[in-house]
Formats: C-alpha cells, sequence, structure tokens
C-alpha cells in the first residue's frame, strides 16, 4: 500500500513515549522522518527512533526543552539537518506533570505550568517551523487537547484552562494560515491509559469506561492513527477543527 508521508519531516514534541510515541511510530510507518523529542529521559526516545528505523523508517531522538523559545528553535533546525527536510509536520504533544488542585489549593504559577505546555511550547514551536512551511506553501500543525475541555473535570481547572485555550488558538491559526497552505487541527484523547497511569486504581479505569459509548479505553495507537489522518492529504480540506478521540464520550469543539 502507497505511504502517504514520504519526503514529510514530522515533529513530535515528547514523542518519546505514550501517545508521542504511538504517533512517532505511526507517522514513520507514512513514511515521514519522525524528529522523536524528550526532554529527559533519552533511553525512550532513543528506543522510539530505533523502532521506526527497524520498520525500514527514518527518525533521530532530538533533546529539547520546547516550553522554552530558544529550544524549540533548535529543535526545529536540528530536526531539518538530520532529515535533510524541511518541517512540514508538526505535532504539539509534550506534557509535563499534570497535577490535580482544589480552587483553594491551585496558584497562578500552576495556570502557568499549564500554559508553558499547551500554549508556550505550541507558540514557539510554530514560529521555528513557520518559514519552512510558508516556503513550501504547505504544513500541518496537530494541537493535542484534551476531553477535559468538554469534561470540565473537577480539581483540573489549571490543566482544563490551558487545554482550552488550545481551541481558540488552533482556529485562529487555522484562520491566519489557510492561505497559506498550513492546516491547523487540535486533536482531545480521551481518558488513554500510559505508563504514566500505572498508579491509576482499575476500580477508577472500569468507572471510566463504564461511561464510554464504545465500551472500552482508548489506545495510543487511537489518537495516533487520528493524527496521521490529519496529517495526510485526505485531509487536504480540514483545518482549526477539534475531533475527539475518546469513544463517544463527549461532543463539542
Ligand atoms: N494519556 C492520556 O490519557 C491523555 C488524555 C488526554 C490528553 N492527553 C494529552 O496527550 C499528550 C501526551 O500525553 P501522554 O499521557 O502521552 O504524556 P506522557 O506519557 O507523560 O509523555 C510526556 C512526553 O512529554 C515529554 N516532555 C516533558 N516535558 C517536556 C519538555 N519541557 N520539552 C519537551 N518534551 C517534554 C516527555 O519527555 P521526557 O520523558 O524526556 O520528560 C514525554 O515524551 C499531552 O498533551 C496530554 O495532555 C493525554
Amino acid at each position: 500500500m502507497e505511504m502517504k508521508l514520504i519526503n514529510q519531516l514530522a515533529i513530535v514534541t515528547g514523542g518519546s513515549r505514550g501517545l508521542g510515541a504511538a504517533i512517532s511510530k505511526a507517522l514513520g510507518r507514512e513514511g515521514a522522518f519522525v524528529a522523536v523529542n524528550y526532554f529527559t529521559n533519552s533511553k525512550p526516545a532513543v528506543e522510539t527512533a530505533e523502532a521506526i528505523i527497524r520498520m525500514g523508517g527514518q527518525a533521530a531522538a532530538i533533546q529539547a526543552d520546547v516550553t522554552e523559545e530558544r529550544e524549540a528553535r533548535r529543535l526545529v533546525k536540528e530536526a531539518e539537518e538530520a532529515s535533510g527536510l524541511k518541517a512540514g509536520i508538526l505535532v504539539n504533544n509534550a506534557t509535563g506533570p499534570q497535577p490535580e488542585l482544589s480552587i483553594e489549593e491551585v496558584t497562578w504559577e500552576d495556570y502557568e505550568d499549564q500554559l508553558r505546555f499547551f500554549v508556550k511550547a505550541p507558540l514557539h514551536m510554530l514560529q521555528a517551523c513557520l518559514p519552512s512551511m510558508k516556503e513550501r506553501k504547505h504544513g500541518s500543525i496537530i494541537n493535542i487537547g484534551s476531553e477535559v475541555v468538554h469534561l470540565g473535570n473537577s480539581h483540573f481547572s489549571n490543566y482544563t484552562a490551558a487545554k482550552s485555550a488550545m481551541i481558540g488558538m488552533t482556529r485562529s491559526w487555522a484562520s491566519e494560515l489557510g492561505p497559506t497552505g498550513i492546516r491547523v487541527n487540535l486533536v482531545h484523547p480521551g481518558f488513554i491509559p500510559v505508563e504514566r497511569h500505572q498508579e491509576v486504581p482499575e476500580e477508577a479505569i472500569r468507572q471510566y469506561r463504564s461511561g464510554v459509548p464504545l465500551g472500552r479505553m482508548g489506545v495510543p495507537e487511537d489518537a495516533a492513527k487520528t493524527v496521521v489522518y490529519l496529517a495526510s492529504e485526505d485531509a487536504s480540506f480540514i483545518t482549526g477543527q477539534s475531533l475527539s478521540v475518546n469513544g463517544g464520550n463527549t461532543y463539542g469543539m
């Protein structure tokens, strides 16, 4: 079967583990050169890049703190140097810790921590990729949001506020960049257990699953397949949209 992303450079922030690793592998399987970004743990990043190479694809693990503008620019530069390609696909996926805090406990700094990952880092990454994408008159940005924007989870206003900001940001970027051939979309995953959820009690998972119309937990590949679709020409007339990947658990933008 023909691969959909040949000769494309895809940069996946936080691409080393969790959803990011599945996204990186899925993009690599479709022929993209994948820059697998990580922050502190090189091992899973190298393993993800090696898995892509074993499948016959191309990838490089690149360390960078994407919440810092200079680091975001370095990441894009190193990805372009490693691949010999210009940035074409950007997946803003990285996340730091996501503390659950009551309104009494939460501080403005807790809000800022989440905004750094979900607004500041995506902005710096977009700005770093933009010259290449504008030159090629082609690009696909996929921001990773969360179903919390529709659920409005209690004790999670810091995370929910930052993820909600991604909706307006995505639409505004899509309006501004549409005429240049660059598309911007947002994916809202549901609760998809990954390595960092090992401590979540089985009862909490069972309870969540019981409310999901499709009756199962999501797996990282569910989000990854959606990202590949939005990155590819199959979605060439889709921009400014939010797509929930959560078995029907929520509905809305
Ligand atoms: N899993 C879910 O249930 C779920 C549900 C809804 C939305 N989401 C969203 O999906 C995305 C991925 O979530 P996940 O659960 O897969 O996360 P995860 O497993 O915790 O992975 C986080 C990734 O981000 C990287 N990272 C952390 N700080 C960074 C920084 N400053 N610069 C660059 N990379 C950094 C980590 O690298 P190191 O290991 O090197 O630190 C790691 O690769 C997030 O945006 C999250 O909000 C997840």
